[in-house]
């Protein structure tokens, strides 16, 4: 249906706009630039600082223009003597109680107290009493608080509550004594700086970067996040080298999440410039030897003739060739070209926790963006626990609930924290969800999987009714629990609840950065999984050339295969559990010095760039792999340049083609792989193996009735965000410092030696 368009007077020129539209946004759409602190675009209107006033054409005061949808015919007018004097008093009142401290705030520089005040503020300070101190004090080990420079705009109470669904901080006091604060004095929450980030002035701080680096002296670089598959936008900013912080921050970025970053994006950088990266290429000479430091011709010509010796004596197949859903999508191709064009082996894959191969060779609709899930009517989320390992994807969900009226239909086993703003939760006994997945394929057999799930057959019906009445987007969201049959169809659940009034959309909620590109690489097709090369380790294969390192839960059970191989290679940044049986270890560079890309659980295509130069020796990936593969006689062509890699990409990819560099510039505009969409097809062979497999499960079994805490997976130590000291402190369950004027760091020492659980994504 067309919008319906109306016409706007703005400062005497005409303008046709959507019916609907929020003034502020009209005027700044326009040119009109409209001072404002406490509007945030999407955010629950707080309408406090009176900045943002304009003068309305028959109307008596000067009006916020943030709170005014424009009307047919309205006439406004947004400078005049009159509106900048009042916003010049407005922020004479903001400034009365402020510190007059911007040479030593971490926000001097950008803050926009700062700004406005040099475009609106009034050179003389007139109020002369006694300003009324606060004292700076820490809310956690990762945000810090000047409660002084506050100017009560609240939009780290309402990101708090309505993207995070936390509503961690508020505000306490009143009047002048107003300040934002914690429950208990101490902030326990997902970390995920938000608030900071949104705070427009320097009262909420990064307290892991704290007086490190003023904004200016940084080097701003655009790449997108190494940790989870939902791939935020953000600027590393970086001094001489060094990555000093990581922000989502408008000015610089203008991705598909907005200012939003979860706690490992937004503080899980400090890996790259740690002291335990390794330096070097290393050599064993001898099993059970020590590593020994090589060079780099060094260490690849005794890599090459190795590994030819292990194929030359047992046949192609005998090498193994394993790429990683964390690393570039160049990378991986230059991975997945190694093993086909050099090595020749069917022996190869990704170290991921699940495979999407079966979802994607049956995709029946496009993949939903976040945006999509923002907007959508109806969104159905099978297994996965997004506010923990895709935060993005569950900030977007609960906005689509809190700020859009959708409607949360949840099938999990476990009472997740999103399930406060479902429509139905439908909670099933563990490791059932393929049984959901039948019953929804299945139109017939809603008993038989309800007995299995323990639930009631209502149930299904009511999920089948809510979905079936959706009148726009619904998005089928979906985690690792499914197996290949179910995910098969879901891939093809579009056929099934296609409507003309509805669009059905996918989203499926892999663990990595780059799952989705290790998958559209080709790692996926090999003959053997990860795990399985690791069974077939010392037996058929002889040899394993790696980039990353396996997983913990790959390794678990299977501690000696990679002492059973006769030559391994590993291309890590730190020693690991896998780098502890290698035979070579190459030097590998880190997100932060590579140029390249990742594919999100979008399908975005979004680049990575270089921000500071590889530390010590170490290398991108694909380099690494070009020069094994020149020393084993094949040129790649690749001519030193990711650029040209890419370009191979898009050439030989059907989803990427046409794909270049430039083409992926702008941030704001993203650009989505085209995979190949899947006629209907019959589902039969799939629904009759997820049918066995239901009838196998038992009949009765408890259900978890926990809801698991906030960080319960974020927070826990990976071999990357072990390096970040804060982290330690928060999986050790963040325990409140004596005192909160002085960082929790160097109060609380916590055993990193304790033993605890690893994270589900990983080593
Ligand atoms: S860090 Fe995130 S969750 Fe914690 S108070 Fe700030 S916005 Fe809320
Ligand atoms: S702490 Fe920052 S974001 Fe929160 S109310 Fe104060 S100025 Fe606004
Ligand atoms: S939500 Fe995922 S992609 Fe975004 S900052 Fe967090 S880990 Fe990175
Ligand atoms: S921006 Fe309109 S009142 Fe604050």
């Amino acid at each position: 249906m067309a919008t319906e368009v109306i016409k706007v007077s703005v400062n005497s020129k005409e303008f046709e706009v959507p019916k609907g539209a929020r003034l502020i946004d009209v005027c700044r759409d326009k040119g009109f630039d409209i001072p404002s602190f406490c509007y945030y675009s999407d955010l629950a209107l707080q309408a406090s600082c009176r900045m943002c006033l304009v003068r309305i054409e028959k109307m008596p005061k000067l009006q916020t223009s943030c709170t005014i949808i424009c009307t047919d015919g309205m006439v406004v007018t947004t400078q005049s003597e009159e509106i900048e004097k009042a916003q010049r008093s407005m922020l004479e009142f903001l400034l009365a109680n402020h510190p007059l401290d911007c040479p030593v705030c971490d926000r001097g520089g950008e803050c926009e107290l700062q700004e406005m005040t040099f475009d609106w503020g009034g050179l003389e300070e007139r109020f002369t009493e006694k300003k009324n101190y606060q004292p700076e004090r820490y809310l956690s080990p990762m945000v810090a608080n000047d409660p002084q420079r506050c100017i009560l705009c609240k939009r780290c109470t309402r990101v708090c509550d309505e993207w995070m669904g936390e509503d961690a901080i508020e505000a306490g006091g009143r009047g002048a004594n107003t300040v934002i604060g914690t429950y208990g004095g101490w902030l326990d929450c997902s970390q995920c700086g938000n608030c900071i980030e949104v705070c427009p002035t320097g009262t909420l701080l990064d307290a892991t970067y704290r007086h490190q680096a003023r904004p200016w002296e940084l080097a701003q670089t655009i790449s997108t996040c190494g940790y989870c598959s939902d791939g935020c936008e953000m600027s590393l900013g970086s001094r001489a080298g060094e990555l000093m912080r990581i922000v989502a921050r408008d000015r610089y970025v203008n991705g598909h999440n907005g200012e939003f970053l979860c706690i490992k994006g937004r503080f899980g950088h400090p890996f790259v410039n740690h002291e335990a990266r390794l330096r070097t290429p290393l050599i064993r000479y001898k099993k059970g030897g020590k590593l020994i430091p090589a060079t780099w011709d060094e260490a690849i010509r005794h890599a090459a003739e190795k590994l030819k010796a292990v194929t030359d004596a047992n046949g192609p197949d005998a090498l193994a060739v394993v790429g990683s859903p964390r690393i570039t999508n160049e990378a991986n191709y230059a991975l997945y070209k190694f093993a086909t064009e050099v090595a020749g082996t069917n022996n190869y894959a990704a170290t991921d926790a699940f495979s999407l191969k079966p979802f994607f060779d049956n995709l029946g609709a496009a993949l939903a963006t976040h945006r999509d899930i923002r907007y959508a009517k109806t969104i159905l989320l099978i297994g996965g626990e997004p506010e923990e390992l895709q935060p993005l994807t569950g900030k977007q969900i609960r906005q689509a609930v809190s700020n859009g009226a959708a409607k949360l239909l949840i099938v999990n086993s476990t009472p997740i924290r999103l399930v406060e703003h479902a429509a139905q939760f439908i909670h099933i006994r563990p490791g059932t969800e393929n049984a959901v997945v039948w019953a929804l394929g299945n139109i017939t057999n809603g008993t038989a999987a309800a007995q299995k799930l323990g639930i009631d057959a209502n149930e299904l019906a009511a999920l089948r009714q809510t979905i079936t009445a959706t009148e726009g987007d619904l998005v089928i969201m979906f985690g690792g629990e499914l197996d290949a049959a179910a995910q098969v169809v879901v891939a093809q659940l579009t056929s099934i609840f296609r409507a003309d009034n509805r669009r059905v959309l996918l989203h499926p909620l892999p663990l990595f950065n780059n799952s989705v590109g290790a998958h559209d690489m080709g790692l996926m097709n090999g003959a053997m999984s990860a795990a399985e090369l690791l069974d077939a380790a010392g037996n058929s294969v002889r040899a394993m050339y790696v980039a990353g390192s396996f997983l913990p839960a790959h390794l678990k059970g299977r501690e000696e295969a990679l002492a059973k191989l006769d030559f391994l290679v590993v291309q890590e940044l730190f020693e690991t559990d896998t780098t502890a049986f290698a035979d070579v270890v190459l030097p590998a560079a880190s997100f932060a010095e590579v140029d390249g890309t990742f594919t999100n659980n979008d399908g975005l295509v979004q680049r990575v760039r270089q921000s500071i130069p590889p530390v010590h020796q170490a290398k991108p990936d694909w380099m690494i792999t070009a020069a094994l593969a020149a020393e084993l006689g094949k040129d790649f062509g690749f001519q030193m340049s990711a650029s040209t890699v890419f370009r191979e990409i898009g050439e030989r990819i059907p989803a990427y083609a046409g794909l270049r560099y430039p083409v992926l510039k702008d941030e704001s505009n993203p650009v989505q792989a085209r995979y190949k969409i899947v006629e209907p097809r019959d589902l039969s062979p799939e629904l009759d193996e997820l049918r066995k497999a239901v009838e196998a499960l038992p009949d009765t079994g408890n259900k978890l009735s926990v809801t698991p805490k906030v960080g319960h997976e974020l927070f826990k130590i990976s071999t990357l965000t072990d390096k970040v000291s804060q982290f330690h402190l928060l999986a050790a369950g963040n325990p409140r410092p004596d005192t909160v004027r002085v960082s929790p760091l160097y109060q609380i020492t916590v055993d990193a030696k304790l033993e605890r659980e690893v994270a589900v994504s990983g080593d």
